[in-house]
């Protein structure tokens, strides 16, 4: 049987994407480790064993937090049921009377839990823009212990500088985490960047084939580890060991994937904006995206060269335009969620950011002709094509 342990972390990443927590099963020698689809475990005597209680601890879910853990280059993960889930463990670190900055311009979900749970338990959150550092700056009060990023954000792709948030926050010993969801470790490693915990929804590019609701976060310290390990097995909000099994099948493949979703939606994003068809296109690819120099030096390939994903906003000019437009797609579907190998199109203003109050929302730039494409991997003259197709309808 090979022996993998510590030397793995010295492969490339779509290596360690394929091989980490990937030994071939002990038993039998299959190559791909079995699911381990148990509730509980056999112990030798009181208290020996390696593994107890599902909720605790199983095989098929540490596998997958070792790969995520290595693929973000944190110290460890842990795994959970959703995405938001997985922000609900982070923000559970703190306690009544402690202060969160977030972005402004965050998924509607993580504005929702905040706003209608943990605010009711006592935790107080300023909404803020984070692309602007003087903003964070001004924002920290004394009971700041939080500062929880998205960028680029969903669905205005505006982008926070995380190194420079990282000096600010490290200068007044707060914790800074990003979500990590629209980018992938493919193209964005905020740990190496100086934040301390990373969260993904991993229905989206991680598990990347729209059937698996899961989250995880990943952090460079160990005693946000010990809490957060600590958190999953009090509040239990767990993934099942099937859905760790598909996503890690799928983590296996993110490299080739994100390659092309990035390729076609940079094409895509170039010939929305020629066609002059739209009031805006956001993508951080196009030259005329205001922050596509931080872009360029934030969002990097594992080898070091740029990458924008997959994720267009483009804005109509009001909302029986942008649901003519969308009628009349047939190859990007109306769906919520993203990252997923088929393309997708979702109205964020009655979708993913219904709970945004429409203030709110009016004020982000959220309009209600504003439309966010999920540009997979299909062939992307199919893909160009369709949009044509449809912008041709609207004349
Ligand atoms: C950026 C981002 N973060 C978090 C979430 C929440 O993840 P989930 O739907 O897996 O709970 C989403 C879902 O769309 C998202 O887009």
């Amino acid at each position: 049987m090979r022996d993998t342990s510590g030397k793995l972390e010295k492969l490339h990443f779509s290596t360690r994407a394929i091989h980490t927590g990937q030994t071939p099963d002990k038993e039998t020698g299959a190559i791909v480790p079995p699911v381990h689809q148990t509730s509980t475990f056999y112990q030798k005597n009181f208290a020996e064993y390696d593994f107890d209680y599902s909720r605790a601890d199983n095989p098929t879910r540490r596998n997958l937090e070792e790969n995520i853990a290595s693929l973000e280059e944190g110290i460890g993960a842990v795994a959970f049921g959703s995405g938001m889930a997985a922000e609900s463990a982070v923000f559970s670190l703190f306690s009544q009377g402690d202060h969160i900055i977030l972005s402004e311009n965050v998924y509607g979900g993580t504005y929702r839990v905040m706003d209608k749970i943990f605010n009711r338990f006592g935790l107080t959150a300023s909404w803020v823009d984070t692309s602007d550092i003087s903003a964070v700056k001004n924002n920290i009060q004394s009971n700041t212990k939080l500062i929880f990023i998205e960028t680029p954000t969903n669905p205005m792709m505006q982008l926070s500088d995380i190194r420079k948030i990282a000096v600010i926050a490290d200068k007044h010993k707060i914790i800074l985490a990003v979500d990590n969801t629209f980018m992938s470790p493919y193209f964005q490693r905020p740990l190496t960047l100086g934040a301390q915990i990373v969260v993904h929804s991993t229905t989206k590019y991680l598990n990347g084939h729209s059937d698996v609701v899961g989250g995880i976060v990943i952090t460079t310290e160990s005693s946000l580890l010990d809490d957060l390990q600590f958190i999953q097995m009090s509040v239990g909000g767990i993934p099942s060991p099937q859905d760790c099994w598909l996503t890690q099948r799928s983590l296996k493949t993110l490299t080739v994937r994100l390659k092309e979703h990035n390729r076609n939606a940079m094409k895509l994003a170039q010939i929305l904006e020629d066609s002059g068809a739209f009031q805006n296109v956001y993508y951080p690819g196009l030259e005329s995206h205001p922050q596509h120099e931080l872009a360029s030096s934030q969002q990097l390939d594992p080898h070091g060269n740029p990458g924008y994903g997959g994720m267009i906003s483009v804005e109509l000019v009001d909302l029986p335009t942008a649901a003519k437009f969308v009628k009349g797609l047939s190859i990007f579907t109306l769906a919520e969620s993203l990252g997923g190998v088929e393309s997708l199109v979702c109205h964020p203003a009655t979708m993913t950011h219904a709970s945004v109050p429409e203030e709110k929302r009016q004020a982000l730039g959220i309009s209600d002709g504003l439309v966010r494409l999920s540009v997979g991997i299909e062939n992307i003259e199919d893909l160009v094509n369709d949009v044509e197709s449809s912008l041709k309808s609207l004349m």
